[in-house]
């Protein structure tokens, strides 16, 4: 039996106020293990971002609580959150949410820079280009690392989004729609590279309304109305027709 790492328990988030309230998540409860590969689906506009940001602590649900590895992260005192925020999780956005006048090194180095102060960066500033450097290597972008995103294809965009949630090393990578902006050959290689990660151990909570997409998880579990329904566990086989997964060193 594999480790608990996340549990949200009753997550309930609303926007707007009085006749203009609406009662997005409404008691959602989901858990995800180590090395888990579980997948959120859910018609368009069901609140799946809500709820993804509510896991990565992006935004606080009205009601509910998410605990990691045993604590709930909306206890915790904001500084604490920050560090879940950034540490332990990694974030892959539909809309990759690159800084366009940074380079791509400098969008995937990003991430290490919030966690420290101006003068402790400087004694890691070259260990942490290195390591961005190897992941971008990783990522098939290593003659990319100079080049503005607005020079990039969706694919390679998404490619150094990957790499920028990684560099933390988080213990979970959280992915929204993350092929919902790219045709289907590159959206399909981002799956390939979603599940190599995974093969290596990474473990990953994307969502999505695409089912074939969705095809590749362990476990899928649907939100509709407000609330989780768990659907399909595949009892740690996956069931998708992708291209062939090759084991990587990682
Ligand atoms: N910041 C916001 N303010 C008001 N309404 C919002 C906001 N964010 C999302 N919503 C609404 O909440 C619902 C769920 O949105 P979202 O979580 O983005 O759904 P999904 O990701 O499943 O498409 C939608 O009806 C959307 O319009
Ligand atoms: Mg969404």
């Amino acid at each position: 039996m594999s480790k608990l790492i996340l549990r949200a328990k009753g997550i309930h988030r609303a926007y707007g106020t009085g006749h203009a309230e609406v009662k997005v998540l409404r008691g959602a409860t989901l858990e995800a293990s180590e090395a888990e590969f579980l997948v959120i689906m859910g018609a368009s506009g069901c609140g799946k971002s809500t709820l993804l940001h509510v896991l990565g602590a992006l935004d606080a649900p009205d009601r509910g609580t998410v605990e990691f590895r045993g604590e709930n992260i909306f206890d915790l005192p904001p500084a604490v959150r920050g560090r879940y925020r950034n540490r332990d999780v990694g974030f892959v956005f539909q809309f990759y949410h690159l800084l366009p006048e940074l380079n791509v090194l400098e969008n995937v180095v990003i991430p290490r820079l919030v966690t420290h102060s101006f003068w402790s960066w400087r004694s890691i500033r070259r260990e942490s280009r290195k390591e961005a450097a190897a992941l971008l290597d990783r990522m098939g972008l290593a003659d990319r690392a100079k080049h503005r995103p607005n020079q990039l294809s969706g694919g390679e965009k998404q490619r150094v989004a990957i790499a920028r949630a990684l560099i933390n090393k988080p213990t979970l990578l959280l992915a929204d729609e993350p092929t919902g902006n790219l045709d289907e050959k590159t959206g399909g290689d981002i799956l390939k590279l979603l599940v190599e990660l995974n093969v290596a151990g990474q473990t990953i909570i994307m969502v999505t309304h695409d089912a074939k997409v969705a095809s590749l998880a362990h476990r899928r579990v649907h939100l509709s109305e407000g609330v989780i329904r768990e659907t399909v566990n595949q009892d740690g086989a996956r069931a998708h027709s992708a291209p062939t997964i090759t084991k990587v060193a990682l």
